[in-house]
């Protein structure tokens, strides 16, 4: 199964799913892009989905649904069955509500599409409200293995990275990653995310002593990840 990213409008992201003959679309925003790439691989479009429903990661679902026999998958049924096939391939679906109530992540293989969820550099804004509920879906992402590849849904690289510079000057890792970022292609593993992005890094020493330093609440877990999204 291959996956092939999707950049449109300014910074959003969407992906393309497909086998020898099938597709399935994430977030498919750039639909002239999608539906050329399908029509030159020869593939079906099997289903439409999206991993949270802003405008912004649903506005293509109708183009592509009305220039194929493509069937929508809406959130409410992804919840319930857990899984999406392709051909004879299983897609994970797991729920990772914060930045939405009805925010998906899909497990493909060794890769998360991960929406408005996590980003690579940053997480998203909570949204929902439900800061606990956001903070429980970012452990769950955090215990994927290290090489897990992350694509988000957005490109918020360049100023994740300034503001995650602007806390931690002396990390070389945020410059490193830079250095070998691609806007054509945007991902990062989970890896790259254990070293770049505070957000995930409530547990690092360096960021727990400048949560202090800002007089910020550290004594749990939870609470080192409040007072960083309080940042
Ligand atoms: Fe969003």
């Amino acid at each position: 199964m291959n996956i092939k990213q999707f950049r449109y409008s300014t910074d959003n992201l969407g992906y393309l799913v497909y086998g020898k003959q099938l597709a399935g679309a994430i977030d498919g925003g750039a639909t002239d892009a999608i539906l050329d790439f399908i029509a030159d691989k020869g593939l079906s479009l099997k289903w439409v989905t999206n991993t949270h429903t802003h405008a912004d990661h649903t506005t293509g679902n109708e183009a592509l649904l009305a220039a194929s026999g493509a069937e929508y998958l809406a959130g409410a049924a992804l919840r319930r069955d857990r899984i999406i096939e392709l051909e004879d391939v299983k897609i994970d679906v797991y729920q990772t509500p914060g930045h939405t109530k009805d925010s998906v992540t899909f497990g493909l293989g060794s890769t998360l599409i991960t929406g408005d969820t996590l980003f690579n550099g940053t997480i998203g804004n909570c949204f929902s409200g439900d800061l606990k509920g956001f903070f429980n879906s970012i452990k769950m992402l955090m215990a994927f293995p290290v090489e897990t590849v992350i694509y988000a849904g957005h490109d918020y690289v360049q100023e994740s990275l300034t503001f995650a510079k602007s806390l931690e000057p002396d990390n070389r890792d945020i410059d490193h990653f830079l250095k070998t970022y691609d806007p054509a292609h945007v991902r990062s593993t989970l890896q790259d995310e254990f070293k770049i992005n505070p957000f995930l890094r409530f547990n690092d020493e360096k960021i727990v002593l400048m949560l202090k330093a800002k007089g910020l609440q550290t004594a749990s877990e939870y609470e080192r990840f409040e007072s960083m999204c309080s940042i």
